[in-house]
């Protein structure tokens, strides 16, 4: 699917992140799987990573971001009419964790479900955001990614253990004065999908109720690569933008190899592209929302600044997203 904004203008006008407190370097890691930190930085650049308590879910992490997205766009929760939770690690299968985040934050307007779209989550969640937005069938919506891909790791799988970490982002999209969304391309390849897998998870459970996450990594990484670069070229010739014109290139933190490699075919400098994979790891939905915020914090995320996205995980599944960035409430008007 591929198509540019030709309605309303829509953009984000509240971004908040949170992470579990609790700290797991690559030599903690070491404790529970045959690894080395030298290992893990050459193949994935990822030092550290967050790991959710015993008793911390998705909807614990995600709640803070969810109301820090709010305070910043300086909306009541009680105005939100659309909440789509993308995530892979709901608390549960249901209720759905968007319908226990818009209950607890006070949402009594708003639609609420999860989607399931492996690391891409967060990128079709904004699109299918946008979608109901511009259409004027939702007023406002907020969208919340995140994962807490600890609780489905095998901890003794040294394949898997050290790419993950947890961490949750959310934004409040509306219509916007100027700037917004240009447009959006998404695609999927179920062929693919036996390459990562979570067996044991749904109603085939009776194949193999191994329940924990199984990657093929290598044939992961020759997709990821792929569909890094197809993905953002098509997206910026859909919208008649060329790479030149990207002030802050946004790609999926699953390994910083993957990265570097999106960004040198893609034709982007270093400055331009956001890293953060070395402290969080891989935190699949919460990925780009984390990076966002931290490409703000670091001060390059300005208000007109052209925003390229691009995810790609589980299904397989990838998608990106082309934004002009403006200051929250001042988009908005208020
Ligand atoms: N520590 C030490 N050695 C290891 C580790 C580890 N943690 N993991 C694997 N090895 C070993 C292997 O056993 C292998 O040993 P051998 O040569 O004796 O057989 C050797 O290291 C090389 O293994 P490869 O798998 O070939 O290593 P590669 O360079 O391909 O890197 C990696 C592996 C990092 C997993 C890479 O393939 C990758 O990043 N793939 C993409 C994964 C990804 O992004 N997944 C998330 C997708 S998004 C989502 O939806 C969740």
């Amino acid at each position: 699917m591929i198509g540019s904004a030709n309605g309303r203008r829509i953009g984000i006008t509240g971004l908040g992140v949170h992470v579990p407190d609790q700290v797991f370097t690559n030599d903690d890691l070491t404790r529970f799987v045959d690894t080395s930190d030298e290992w893990i930085v050459e193949r994935t650049g990822i030092r550290e990573r967050r790991i959710a308590a015993d008793d911390e879910a998705l909807t614990d992490i995600a709640l803070p971001a969810a109301q820090a997205a709010l305070a910043e766009a300086g909306v009541e929760a009680a105005d939100i009419d659309l909440l789509i939770c993308a995530t892979v690690t709901p608390d549960m299968m249901f209720p759905t964790s968007s319908a226990l985040l818009a209950d607890t934050l006070g949402m009594p307007q708003a639609a609420a479900y999860d989607l399931l779209a492996g690391c891409t989550g967060f990128v079709y969640a904004i699109a299918q955001a946008y979608g109901m937005l511009a259409s004027g069938l939702s007023k406002r919506a907020l969208v919340v990614g995140g994962d807490v891909l600890s609780k489905i790791l095998d901890w003794e799988d040294r394949s898997t253990l050290v790419l993950f970490g947890d961490g949750a982002g959310a934004v409040v999209m509306e219509p916007v004065q100027r700037g917004g969304f240009l447009g959006f391309e998404l695609g999927a390849d179920g062929g693919g999908g036996d390459h990562l897998r979570l067996p044991g998870s749904g109603s085939r459970r009776f194949d193999d109720p191994g329940g924990l996450v199984k990657m093929n990594g290598r044939e992961v990484f020759k997709f990821a690569t792929r569909v890094m670069v197809s993905s953002a070229e098509a997206i910026l010739d859909q919208c008649d933008k060329a790479i030149a014109d990207v002030d802050v290139y946004v790609p999926h933190q699953a390994n910083k190899r993957i990265i570097d490699y999106a960004s040198r075919k893609l034709g982007v400098d270093p400055e331009r592209t956001v890293v953060n994979v070395d402290r969080y790891g891989n935190t699949s939905s919460g990925s780009i929302p984390l990076a966002l915020a931290d490409a703000r914090t670091d001060g390059r995320l300005r208000d007109g600044s052209l925003v390229l996205m691009t995810g790609m995980g589980a299904g397989l599944t990838w998608g990106s997203a082309l934004l002009e960035w403006t200051d929250a409430t001042a988009a908005a008007g208020r």
